[in-house]
C-alpha cells in the first residue's frame, strides 16, 4: 500500500522554466522553518486535525452511534455546506457510487442511501423531500459553528415535516457540531437529539476524518478505521521536518515556488479516476479557503485551484491547459490497480482507425493517457506532478486526505497566512444577514445601504 508523488515534471531539468536545483536547494531551510512552525500549532492542539487521524474516543462516537442504527434505516441525508459536506461527497464518490469494488452488493445489504444536500436550492431539497420516507430517514446536521444559515434553514424545514407528519424528530435526526459553541448543541438538548463532537481546534475543511465525515460513511457500511489508519500512515510520514521525505511539504513546496517565483497562480487538480472525481472539488474548497489571504503586509496570496477529470477533461480543459496562459500547475492522481478491468475487443482488424487498440485494456488506457498528457504538458514547458495510489480505498484515501491537508497547513506557513480562518468570507454573510433581518447586523444593514444599487445605464 504506497502512495507516492513523482515531481520531476515540476522541475528545470525536465521542464523550461520548471524549479531550479537551486531555488529547491534553497527551499530546504525554509520547508524546515515552516514545519516546526506547524508542529508547534499541532502539538500546542491550536491545530487539531492530525490527531483525528489516531483518536479512538472520536472514532467510536460515530462507530458506536452506526452500530445502534444499523437496520433503522433506509436513507442517510447529510445536512451542511462547504467543509462539513464536500469530505463526504468525496468520499462517497470514491468508495460507494462505483459498486463493483467498494462493497459488494452482498455486503451492501442493509446499508442506507446517503444523500448529501450542500445547498440551499429548494428543488433539490423539495425534490429529495419528495422522495424519502421520512420515519425510514435519518438527517446528519453538520456545522461546525452550529449557526450556517443554510444548514439550519434545511434543518428548520426537514424538522417542521416530521412535526406536521406526528412523527417524533429526535430518533431521526443526530448532529454533528463543536463540543460547546453554537446553536445546535442546546437544540440537541432540547430536543433530545444525539450529538457528536468535532474538536473544537478542527475547523470545517479540515474535518472530514472526524464524525464529519466519518459517520455518513460508517452508517454507510465503508471501514472507517482503514481510512484513519490510512491517514495516520501519512502523518507519520510527514513527521520528518527532512523536505525530500516529506509528501506533504514536496507537494506544498512545489506549489508555492511555482506559484511566487513562476507565475503559476492556478494550481489544476485533475484525477485520472471518476471515483476520484470529487475529490477535486473538496481539495479546491480546502487549497483556496485556506491559503487565498491578504497576508499581514497587505499582500494578496494564494494559488487558485481548479477541478479537472482526466481522461474526459483532455477534450476540454487541456487545450487551455497546453496553450493557454503559463500561469499553471497541474496535480494528477493515478489509480494503479482499479479492481476491474475491460479489454478492448478486436473486431475490425481492416480498420486502421480502430484496430490498433485492439487487445488493451481501459485501464491502460486511462494510465497511458496521463502519462501522454503529463509528457505532453512538460514539453511545452507546463510544469506538472503524478500522485500515485495503488488503488482507491479507504486506505488510500485517508492517506491522500491528510497529504492534503498536511500540504495546505505546509502551504499556509510558507505563503505567511493562517490557514485555518477564512475572515473574507464574512462580510457576504454580513449583508446577507441584514436582508434577512437578523438580530445584531445592524451595522451590516447601514454599510448595504451604501453599495451603488443597479444602474439603468448598465443594464440590458
Ligand atoms: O472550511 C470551513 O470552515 C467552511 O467552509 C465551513 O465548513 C462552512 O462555512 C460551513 O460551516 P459550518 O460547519 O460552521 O456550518
Amino acid at each position: 500500500m504506497t502512495i507516492s508523488i513523482d515531481y520531476t515534471n515540476m522541475m528545470s531539468t525536465a521542464v523550461a522554466g520548471g524549479i531550479s536545483d537551486t531555488e529547491w536547494a534553497g527551499s530546504v531551510a525554509t520547508f524546515e522553518a515552516a514545519h516546526a512552525r506547524f508542529r508547534e500549532l499541532a502539538a500546542s492542539e491550536v491545530v487539531g486535525f492530525v490527531g483525528a487521524a489516531t483518536d479512538e474516543k472520536l472514532l467510536s462516537q460515530s462507530v458506536e452511534f452506526a452500530e445502534s442504527a444499523r437496520g433503522n434505516f433506509d436513507d442517510v441525508v447529510v445536512l451542511g455546506i462547504g467543509g462539513s459536506a464536500l469530505g463526504t461527497i468525496a468520499l462517497r464518490t470514491a468508495l460507494l457510487a462505483y459498486g463493483w469494488n467498494a462493497l459488494d452488493a452482498a455486503a451492501r445489504r442493509g446499508f442506507p442511501r446517503l444523500h448529501v444536500l450542500d445547498n440551499v436550492d429548494p428543488v433539490t431539497i423539495a425534490g429529495l423531500l419528495g422522495r424519502v420516507d421520512l420515519a425510514r430517514t435519518l438527517w446528519i446536521v453538520i456545522s461546525k459553528s452550529g449557526g450556517t444559515a443554510e444548514t439550519m434553514s434545511q434543518f428548520l424545514i426537514v424538522h417542521s415535516r416530521y412535526i406536521e407528519a406526528g412523527l417524533e424528530p429526535a430518533r431521526n435526526f443526530v448532529f454533528v457540531t463543536d463540543p460547546t459553541q453554537g446553536a445546535l448543541r442546546p437544540l440537541a438538548q432540547s430536543l433530545g437529539v444525539r450529538a457528536l463532537d468535532i474538536p473544537s481546534n478542527i475547523g470545517g475543511r479540515f474535518s472530514v476524518l472526524t464524525p464529519v465525515g466519518v459517520l455518513p460513511t460508517a452508517l454507510s457500511g465503508i471501514d472507517v478505521r482503514a481510512l484513519l489508519e490510512g491517514a495516520a500512515d501519512m502523518a507519520r510520514r510527514c513527521e520528518t521536518a527532512e523536505l525530500g521525505r516529506n509528501p506533504a511539504g514536496v507537494y506544498a513546496v512545489s506549489q508555492w515556488l511555482s506559484d511566487t517565483g513562476h507565475g503559476r497562480t492556478m494550481n489544476v487538480f485533475m484525477p485520472y479516476s471518476d471515483q476520484l472525481r470529487d475529490l477535486a472539488d473538496w481539495f479546491v474548497q480546502l487549497w483556496a479557503e485556506s491559503l487565498g489571504k491578504v497576508r499581514r503586509d497587505g499582500e494578496f496570496v494564494g494559488q487558485t485551484p481548479l477541478p479537472a477529470l482526466g481522461a474526459t477533461d483532455q477534450h476540454s480543459q487541456v487545450q487551455l491547459f497546453m496553450e493557454g496562459p503559463e500561469n499553471k500547475t497541474l496535480t494528477f492522481v493515478s489509480v494503479k490497480e482499479r479492481g476491474v478491468d475491460l479489454e478492448i475487443s478486436g473486431q475490425f482488424p481492416d480498420v486502421t482507425g480502430v484496430a490498433y487498440l485492439a487487445g488493451h485494456s481501459l485501464a491502460e488506457l486511462i494510465d497511458v493517457e496521463l502519462r501522454a498528457t503529463a509528457g505532453a504538458l512538460a514539453k511545452r514547458g507546463r510544469p506538472n506532478l503524478t500522485i500515485a495510489i495503488d488503488r482507491v480505498d479507504p486506505w488510500h484515501l485517508g492517506g491522500l486526505i491528510m497529504l492534503l491537508e498536511l500540504a495546505t497547513a505546509y502551504a499556509g506557513q510558507l505563503y505567511g497566512v493562517d490557514a485555518f480562518d477564512q475572515p473574507g468570507v464574512e462580510l457576504g454573510k454580513q449583508f446577507a444577514y441584514a436582508m434577512l433581518g437578523r438580530p445584531g447586523s445592524e451595522a451590516a444593514v447601514k454599510e448595504w445601504e451604501t453599495l451603488p444599487r443597479p444602474d439603468a445605464r448598465w443594464q440590458v
